[in-house]
């Protein structure tokens, strides 16, 4: 092999992380190259945030990150605190805006930060190549050259229909990143190579799943939900775990919206989902009062009071046809208090168990994945195979929505990119 396609650093993932990482690495003055498969760089990027990238937000926590070791995320996100982040997009001027709950978001195009990244890599003389497939990792117990890598280059369909043959290169370094995302959205280039490569050398994976996705559901509610597809209303969604106060999307496929893409974070398959349709009324407590004040008043008729900002008509209409048809058009003074009650509590606390969720296809990211405790919360180190380091969603470290999965992708990056 020659001295050529030797580097100090190899980053397999073009992503958010591997290249925050080779530019980290390379201001050290490592030689760095990046290798993808994909055919284009930071595509998770430039799709996010609806082409805006949510690229971190002002209120980073440990909380606000799911893992088995939920202290894994702190060392990283201390080093690395969000403004780090704003202050480079700010020196690349970079309009960017905050939305609600300190996110923040470019004004033009999630392009400017794929630009900026790949700028600040090009400045410390890192190499990226993209079209390239990893066949074979081994490893060599010297340290110097300690991974050699086969690879060979991607054809495109018009090259296969050509009848040209993959070139085919090795490349060898001290460093190996493994910083190849998740499993979501396979069509933008997701693989499980980093978890067949922890595998390889030893690491346990924790069970993986499609997170930050929206459910679906068959039977009578699935055809509810499909029927109100569009409606959207501020809910709390929650479960015995957590809860968020947020917006709710009905859709053709079933509960979409911020609200059930933060709970399918914490959700298994089986379990029930709870939302609150009216959480500012206690409705239980309403409908009584109102069959006192106004007994000759039917439920649709207190309701209705809220379909202007809270619950929109459509979905009252459909409330009534399922919850409460058989006494749709008698006074609440004709109406006992125990079925009153039982209908506010179900306003406030409609259960619901999802067949599923979309999985992998449309989820923003991936649960699970390389267990933290096998690998150096620092450095990003693997325990079992110096100068192996796994960075980004590969590893079982999930953020909620709202920019803190970029904000785990750079500050794993830098740390890494520290000391690889
Ligand atoms: P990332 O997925 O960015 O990069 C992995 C790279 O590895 C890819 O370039 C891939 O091609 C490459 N790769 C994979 N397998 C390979 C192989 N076998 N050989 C070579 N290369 C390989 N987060 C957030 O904070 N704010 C947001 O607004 C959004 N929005 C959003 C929208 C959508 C639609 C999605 C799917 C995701 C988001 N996210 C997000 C999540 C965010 O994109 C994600 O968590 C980070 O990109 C993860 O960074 P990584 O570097 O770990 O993986």
């Amino acid at each position: 092999m020659d001295n050529n396609t030797h580097y100090d650093v190899i980053i397999v993932g073009a992503g958010a992380s591997g290249l925050y990482c080779a530019l980290t690495a390379g201001r050290r003055g490592r030689r760095v190259l990046v290798l993808d498969h994909a055919n284009k760089v930071g595509k998770k990027i430039l799709m996010s945030g609806g082409g805006r990238c949510n690229f971190t937000n002002y209120f980073v926590e440990p909380e606000h990150f799911i893992s088995a070791n939920p202290h894994f995320c702190k060392s990283a996100l201390s080093r690395y605190p969000s403004w780090e982040f704003i202050g480079m997009v700010e020196q690349h001027k970079i309009p960017y805006h905050e939305r609600e709950h300190g996110q923040l978001f470019c004004d033009d195009s999630a392009q400017d930060i794929v630009t900026m990244l790949l700028d600040e890599c090009a400045a410390v003389g890192v190499q990226i190549r993209i079209n390239t497939q990893i066949d074979k990792v081994d490893v060599n117990e010297t340290e110097y050259k300690r991974f050699n890598l086969s690879t060979s280059k991607k054809l495109s369909k018009k090259d296969i229909a050509n009848g040209v043959k993959p070139s085919q290169h090795k490349y060898s370094c001290d460093s190996l990143v493994v910083a190849t995302g998740g499993l979501s959205i396979p069509t933008m280039g997701a693989s499980g190579l980093g978890y067949e490569l922890a595998q390889q050398f030893g690491h346990q994976l924790i069970p993986t799943d499609a997170s930050l996705v929206p459910f679906t559901f068959t039977d009578k509610t699935g055809e509810l939900i499909r029927a109100l597809a569009g409606i959207s209303l501020p809910v709390i969604a929650s479960n015995e775990r957590i809860s968020f106060k947020l917006p709710l999307l009905f859709t053709h496929r079933g509960l979409s919206g911020p609200a059930m893409l933060q709970l399918s974070n914490y959700w298994q398959t089986g379990e029930h989902i709870n939302i609150n349709l009216l959480p500012d009324i206690d409705v239980t407590t309403l409908l009584l009062a109102h069959k006192k004040s106004h007994p000759k008043q039917l439920i649709r008729t207190v309701l209705a009071d809220y379909t202007d900002n809270a619950l929109p008509k459509k979905l009252l209409t459909a409330l009534q046809t399922t919850l409460w048809d058989d006494i749709k058009d008698k006074e609440l003074a004709n109406i006992k208090d125990e079925r009153l009650s039982e209908l506010g509590n179900t306003i406030n606390g409609w259960q619901l168990k999802p067949s599923g969720t979309e999985g992998y296809r449309t989820a923003e990211v991936t649960r699970g994945g390389v267990k933290t405790d096998e690998v150096s919360s620092k450095t990003m180190q693997s325990n079992f195979q110096d100068g192996l380091y796994f960075i980004g969603e590969v590893l079982d470290v999930t953020g909620w929505l709202g920019g803190y999965n970029f904000q785990w992708a750079w500050a794993s990056g830098f740390v890494c990119g520290e000391v690889a």
